[in-house]
């Protein structure tokens, strides 16, 4: 260990900035030839230290890894992003047509910041620049605060006439927040939109829209949406926020329905997600086999958060073995690394959801069917959709009886409201409370062999 670490450390100490996050073990390299490698407990699983030691290329390719799959953040970069072409067109037809806002709102997890992110690079307007400032919403903003925020990101050339010559003029670039300073309301905010939305194409994205708790602040923004409208300004609001219709993301929607379009964020279809595989492996001159990438595919329960930390573990896994194609054996091992870096509260909520005293309970394997189960909207499944499922784990026959109380328990707060229930008695549905916890009880399945290959296949979205 002593030795390969001072070979790592000769390795990395080259004069570059290079900071890396390399999952289970972090590895910053400074110009002043510093490395700091923190190591937690599991780090021989991943055998960084192993591909460091092995020389600079594989390690590179190890951190490159890292760039491509982004399991903690937003697709920033528009050639890995996959997929979502109906929800760009409309945004983009709502951003052409003036006097039209939109609202992206759907599940956690499902790209609705990414979408944000790329929008900017699909706007291609010959001979006209695209402004488009973002900002993260957050539960103390107020009116005031958020406009600040937005009007930082935008400069404004003034102009004063020059004293004692005429028809000159002194410019001067100045930030919109300066120029509108603390008098913000609907009205200056209108104003001040139309000035820079003459400059260029205009497009405001508020993300978190749903962090925001100033009931004044959403009304306020349903005033200035509607201001705009009216008057025709050449500016677009994005509002985007985690929520099932847009009246859970703003109750003041309906005055301002007529300009608001708003765009459901569904979760990943496979095609989508496997073209997230396809474009990451493509940038490492890698390739998913077909069963490894309907695996990670099927798993993924189409949030795309997991078909990324799947996916940078079986890269990994592969480079390691100095291998190019990626394979069912290596997301097998990518499952297992995958779920030991899931978050502690996640994992908890697993353990209180599924833990019983006695061995021969079910909790479990029902809870697996569950993630199984074909659903509908927002993730809605029947008690019936779970029957074949567990059939399947179990390998015998399970009718709704044998299940019931299991559905039941898993709504209640002792089980940690795992499952949200919906409907009346006889027609009773369920979801996942937090959308991230089906993909891991799938995964968790997987890693403990109840959830096959084939089941994995037939249940696969
Ligand atoms: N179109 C896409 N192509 C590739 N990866 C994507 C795409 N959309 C989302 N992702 C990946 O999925 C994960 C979640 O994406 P993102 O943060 O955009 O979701 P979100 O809906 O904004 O989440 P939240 O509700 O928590 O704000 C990230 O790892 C991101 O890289
Ligand atoms: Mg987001």
């Amino acid at each position: 260990m002593a030795r390969s670490l001072g070979r790592v450390l000769r390795l990395v100490a080259k004069p570059s900035v290079v900071v890396a996050d390399v999952g289970l073990l972090d590895v910053c390299m400074y110009r002043l030839d510093v490395c700091i490698i923190v190591l937690d407990k599991t780090w021989p699983r991943l055998d960084i230290l192993s591909l460091m030691a092995a020389g600079t290329d594989k390690f590179q390719k190890a951190t490159e890894v890292a760039r491509v799959f982004t399991p903690a953040a937003p697709v920033s970069e528009a050639d890995l992003f996959a997929g979502r072409m109906y929800q760009l067109r409309k945004v983009i037809d709502t951003i052409i047509q003036r006097g039209q806002h939109a609202v992206i709102f759907g599940e956690r997890g499902v790209g609705k910041t990414s979408l944000a992110n790329v929008l900017a690079s699909r706007l291609i307007f010959p001979e006209k620049k695209v402004l488009a400032p973002k900002v993260n919403c957050e539960s103390a903003d107020t009116f005031v605060t958020m406009w600040k925020k937005v009007f930082s990101q935008l400069d404004l050339i003034t102009r004063t006439p020059t004293i004692g010559f005429q028809y000159t003029f002194f410019e001067e670039t100045k930030k919109a927040a300066d120029v509108i300073g603390d008098n913000i309301d609907p009205d200056g905010v209108r104003r001040l939109l139309s000035i820079l939305g003459d400059t260029g194409v205009l497009l405001v994205i508020f993300d978190e829209f749903d962090r925001l708790e100033n009931q004044e602040a959403k009304r306020a923004l349903a005033d200035t949406i509607k201001a705009l409208s009216d008057n025709s300004v050449n500016a677009t609001i994005l509002l985007v926020g985690v929520a099932d219709s847009v009246s859970g993301l703003i109750a003041e929607h309906q005055s301002i329905e007529r300009a608001l379009v708003q765009i459901q964020m569904p979760r990943m279809s496979e095609s989508e997600l496997g073209e997230i595989l396809d474009k990451g492996a493509n940038k490492l001159s890698m390739k998913f086999g077909p069963g490894a990438r309907k695996q990670i595919v099927c798993l993924s329960r189409g949030l795309p958060h997991y078909t990324h930390s799947v996916g940078l573990h079986a890269a990994r896994c592969a480079i390691s073995r100095d291998q190019q194609n990626i394979t069912e054996a290596h997301v097998e091992e990518a499952v297992k690394t995958a779920l030991e870096e899931i978050n502690l509260s996640l994992r908890t909520a697993y353990d209180k959801a599924t833990f019983s005293p006695r061995t021969d309970t079910i909790y479990a394997e029902v809870l697996m069917a569950c993630a199984l189960a074909p659903a509908g909207d927002f993730g809605y499944f029947t008690p019936a959709a779970v029957r074949d499922p567990l059939t399947a784990i179990m390998g015998k026959r399970y009718e709704i009886p044998g299940f019931a109380r299991h559905l039941k328990d898993f709504s209640e707060p002792e089980r940690g409201t795992v499952l949200k229930k919906a409907g009346v008695k006889r027609k009773f549905r369920f979801r996942f409370t937090n959308p991230l916890m089906q993909p891991f009880v799938v995964m968790k399945g997987v890693a403990s062999g109840r959830i096959t290959n084939s089941i994995l296949g037939k249940f696969g979205e």
